[in-house]
């Protein structure tokens, strides 16, 4: 594997396990907000992230390659309400798609074939995810201010499965 494909691989790897700490630490701020259903929906994103960063990292490992990671950055758990939350959450998505694209730019330069079928992959994932994030945070603006819009959203969030809204 070229140095070039393998080094944003890995790199890669922290990305997602540092989505995943973004996550698990928003599933806090929601729990101590009394909203276990955005709690809940928080954590299943957090264990998805978790996923991503296996994927990725079991991709060098079949390579043949140990992968060399890399401490990550402390993730924010104060946020100013559920709005604020979401949007950080949806902010955090786009730069994730910019990742995977500047990714995937490296893999098609050094045509690396068999990397770029995996970053298709996360090229649709992350098309999904940047609605899932997006369309919660237009619902929640939109409840902005009621009380039982948010609990009512909060209940619905509470039954997210893993890979479903
Ligand atoms: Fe795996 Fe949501 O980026």
């Amino acid at each position: 594997m070229h140095e070039d494909v393998r080094r944003k691989l890995e790199e890669q790897v922290g990305n997602e396990f540092h989505a995943s700490f973004t996550y698990l630490s928003m599933a806090g701020y929601f729990e101590a907000e009394n909203l276990p259903g955005f709690a809940r929906w928080m954590r299943t994103q957090s264990e998805e992230e978790t996923e991503h960063a296996l994927k990725l990292f079991d991709f060098l490992v079949d390579r043949g390659i140990a992968p060399e990671l890399s401490a990550l950055p402390k993730p924010h758990h104060a946020f100013e309400g559920p709005v604020a939350a979401f949007a950080a959450a949806f902010a955090h998505e786009q730069g994730v798609t910019k990742q995977i694209h500047a990714l995937y730019e490296v893999a098609l330069e050094k045509k690396d074939y068999s990397a770029q079928v995996l970053l298709q992959w996360f090229i649709s994932e992350q098309l999904e995810e940047e609605k899932l994030t997006g369309g919660i945070l237009e619902r929640l603006k939109m409840s902005e201010g009621s009380k039982s819009a948010l609990l009512i959203l909060d209940n619905e969030l509470g039954s997210r499965t893993e890979g479903g809204e």
